[in-house]
């Protein structure tokens, strides 16, 4: 049983609270806040309840463009909150104590990127994560931990799973409300559809497997770049550009997953025509026309799957969106992903996958689905069945 916000009496005790406000940068600051925007109502119920809250968070990856401080996601939060939150470029040495020791009730501090320490980039057991230099070092300044970070729940990082080795362990309301619908999926009304597009092959051909070996789907749609390997498993001839892609994004070994499971699945559902650009414009090509010499990479889902896929939904009891169903952010190939998760938007219960799925929902300004994740690898692993070692860490 994981204990939550409603078993944590918070007035002048120093909550260590794990968010995931990992977000796209651009050359003035954050580019999105939704991941911020999420985390509010867990810290404005910390912070009007008393508690001195003490924020971790990550930001980017070593070596990569979005590594960096996190400066601009404080300014965002003290905007966001009515709560002052101040920024502390130190993360778990004296100055981060000292810090977290000073808090007033009602008051936050976002400490300094976890991932600037290089153990907090690998995976531990949660007994040697608690034994990191930033679990030991940052541990004496709080009484209690919290996790909110579900976006971050699939990693085994020391921020994740090695405090509440150390401290009373709470979920947060987003980490409560994405297990509560995504940890559910069994009990939602059938028939239950699953659209999975996007570029995460691997792991999208691992949930559509997971989900109908387990016989939670009634139809898997596949769409994007995952629908262009099941083509391709199915023996359709995409062309040269199609096909070099998928080689380039190092996913040639999923065609053969693909097919083992277009072999033996009647659930699973590929594309039955796909667009193209041709001289600046769309351009669609049914599959039973293929193969042609086509200069370009299949973008998007064509007319005719559309139209069939949106009939499939239209009859749901429950939707699963994961991954868009083309390259949204070009026009000519966004028809795909509009009209197919507008048509999910209306359905009878609508479950909409993070990262790059919600990214796409915001974008085209679609909006009336029940559950919005904000978590993308960690709403696959979920969705595959997979346990969370974030969520264990909480659990006894
Ligand atoms: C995410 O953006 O999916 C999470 O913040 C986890 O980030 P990571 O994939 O770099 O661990």
């Amino acid at each position: 049983m994981i204990r939550t916000l409603d078993d944590l009496d918070c007035e002048g005790v120093a909550v260590g609270v794990r968010i995931d406000i990992n977000s796209p940068l651009s050359e003035s600051g954050l580019a999105d806040d939704a991941r911020l925007r999420a985390h509010v109502e867990t810290l404005s119920e910390l912070l009007e309840r008393g508690g001195r809250v003490a924020l971790l968070a990550h930001q980017g990856r070593p070596g990569d463009d979005d590594f960096s401080t996190l400066s601009a996601h404080a300014d965002r939060l003290d905007e966001l909150l009515s709560a002052p939150v101040d920024y502390c470029d130190a993360t778990f040495s004296t100055a981060a104590r000292e810090r977290v020791a000073e808090l007033a009730a009602g008051e936050a501090v976002l400490l300094e990127n976890t991932r600037f320490y290089a153990e907090e980039y690998m995976e531990f057991d949660p007994e040697r994560a608690a034994d990191t230099h930033l679990v030991r070092g940052l541990e004496p300044a709080l009484d209690v931990y919290v996790n909110d970070a579900f976006a971050a729940a699939h990693r085994s990082q020391p921020s994740l799973v090695g405090f509440p080795q150390r401290l009373p362990g709470y979920a947060g309301r987003v980490m409560e409300r994405e297990l509560d619908v995504l940890g559910a999926i069994e009990d939602t009304p059938r028939p239950r559809v699953y659209l999975l597009g996007g570029a995460k092959v691997g792991d999208s051909i691992g949930v559509a497997r997971s989900v109908i070996e387990r016989d939670l789907a009634d139809v898997v749609l596949t769409a994007g770049l995952v629908g262009n390997v099941c083509l391709l498993a199915s023996g359709a001839e995409l062309g040269t550009a199609s096909a070099e892609f998928v080689y380039d994004q190092g996913y040639w070994d999923e065609i053969d997953r693909a097919g083992e499971l277009l072999d033996t699945a009647d659930e699973l559902r590929v594309p039955k025509d796909v667009a193209i650009e041709r001289d600046g414009e769309r351009h669609e090509i049914p599959v039973s026309d293929l193969p042609q010499e086509t200069e370009s990479p299949a973008m998007d889902v064509g007319s005719e799957t559309i139209e069939s896929y949106a009939d499939v939904i239209d009859s749901a009891g429950t939707v699963i969106l994961n991954g868009p169903a083309g390259v949204f952010e070009e026009e000519i190939f966004a028809r795909g992903t509009h009209d197919l998760y507008s048509t999910a938007s209306e359905a009878a219960y609508s479950i909409v996958g993070g990262g790059d799925t919600a990214a796409a929902i915001r974008q085209l300004e679609i909006e009336g689905f029940d559950h919005v994740s904000t978590g993308g690898g960690a709403s696959l692993a979920l969705l595959a069945g997979d346990s969370l070692p974030a969520v264990e860490a909480l659990g006894e």
